[in-house]
């Protein structure tokens, strides 16, 4: 009897993929090949080779935990200081296996493989084996929401808001007197000293945006189109995707738009201290208006930081409770399938650098709904006319 944890190979693909569909979900979009792989390549010093660690007892395939490797850039007091770090994603033990050690056994492998370790949408009792290895919890990621076709968002939320509060509030966003603007083609080494010239000065604990990061974030990714707003010269950039509703048996949602905001880099660093700069106002509202014609009714943005608060505000965003209320910023949570109050997005994070744990506060970490697993398809392949 031999128990073996090693990395995945793609020769490990065929019982990869039956494991996932018989033990996890069988409609996970991560059974589809080019999605697995892309989603394990990663970046960074360790991209490419993989961490997914995969646990075997006599030669049979009995756990998975599926992980990225990332960089980090971590919080310093003399400079920024980039590690080597995971992102963790799919656990599962077969169920004939489980409480015996072995999920503990593959997290603290991948714990091994880097100094940080980002986990995002655990369930309760992952949440329980994370917090017991050291991890920094955060309960939900704070949510920013916005109308802009009154009545489609309307339709969106789960309470109803009180007579003419809506109204004020769309109301009171002005959209119009700020220019249009284009998506832009990126060029990943721009983006890369914009990155660096916006969080030089500010300590963080983040993925390192290096230009092979939003290569492969981004712009390569194979499950969602991504568009890039702004400049890196001037205002900033705004990162989003335009998310069609998945509710075929409710023809009134079914194909509304939403705008998902995922980046925000400021070129102004002082944005990260809480001033709200002018032209990047304007930017994420040239976004919004971007995001209105392109035909979304609502639109949000998620991060764990409330760093950026001020001038979401400024610009009109309100932030969602963690009930999903208050009634008239209960937007729902989930778009594809569509679901009024899914899970909240829990983060997790553990930095153990030069041999002790360092707890980084939430506000000081910038984790986005795009770490850990969290932005991608929960449908595969999508019906064409969605998008
Ligand atoms: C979550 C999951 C991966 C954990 O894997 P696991 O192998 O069952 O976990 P472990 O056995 O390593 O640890 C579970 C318990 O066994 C205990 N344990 C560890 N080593 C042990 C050993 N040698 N003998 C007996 N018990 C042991 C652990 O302390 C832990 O105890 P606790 O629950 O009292 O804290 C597994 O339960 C699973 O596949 N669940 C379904 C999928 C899922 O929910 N995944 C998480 C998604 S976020």
């Amino acid at each position: 009897m031999k128990t073996i944890i090693r990395n995945y190979e793609v020769e490990d693909w065929e019982i990869v993929q039956k494991f996932i569909k018989l033990y996890w979900n069988k409609n996970s979009p991560m059974i589809d090949h080019s999605l697995f792989e892309w989603q394990h390549k990663g970046y960074g010093d360790l991209g490419g080779s993989s961490t997914t660690q995969l646990l075997f007892y006599d030669d049979v395939l009995i756990g998975f935990l599926g992980s990225t490797p990332v960089m980090f850039q971590i919080p310093r007091k003399d400079k920024t200081k980039i590690i080597s770090g995971i992102e963790s994603a799919t656990w599962v033990i077969h169920p004939d296996f489980r409480n015996r050690g072995g999920g503990i056994l593959l997290l603290k492998k991948t714990m091994e493989l880097g100094d940080c370790l980002v986990a995002q949408g655990a369930n309760d009792e992952a949440v329980r084996y994370f917090k017991g290895l050291g991890f920094d919890y955060s309960e939900a990621l704070n949510r920013y929401v916005i109308p802009l076709d009154r009545d489609g968002y309307l339709k969106l939320l789960s309470q109803k808001p009180k007579s003419n509060e809506l109204q004020t509030w769309f109301d009171s966003i002005d959209l119009k007197s700020v220019p249009s603007l284009r998506s832009f083609n990126p060029d990943p080494g721009r983006l890369e000293s914009l990155w660096r010239r916006s969080t030089e000065r500010r300590d963080m604990l983040t993925l390192y945006r290096s230009s092979d990061f939003w290569s492969w974030r981004y712009i390569k990714n194979k499950g969602f189109k991504y568009y890039f707003l702004g400049d890196t010269s001037t205002r900033g950039i705004v990162v989003a995707r335009v998310e069609p509703i998945f509710h075929p048996k409710d023809s009134l949602l079914h194909g509304l738009k939403v705008l998902r905001i995922i980046e925000m880099v400021p070129f102004n660093w002082k944005v990260w201290d809480g001033m709200v700069d002018a032209k990047f106002v304007d930017l994420i509202k040239s976004v919004l208006k971007w995001g209105k014609s392109e035909g979304c009714v609502a639109a949000d943005f998620q991060c764990s930081t409330k760093r950026f608060e001020t001038i979401l505000k400024s610009v009109g965003f309100k932030r969602q409770n963690k009930s999903y209320g208050p009634p008239l910023c209960s937007l729902a949570g989930l778009f594809q399938p569509f679901r009024f109050k899914p899970h909240l997005i829990n983060t997790l994070w553990r930095l153990d650098y030069l041999d002790k744990i360092i707890h980084v506060p939430v506000d000081d970490t910038y984790i986005l709904k795009s770490d850990g697993d969290m932005d991608r398809p929960n449908i595969w392949p999508m019906p064409e006319n969605l998008g």
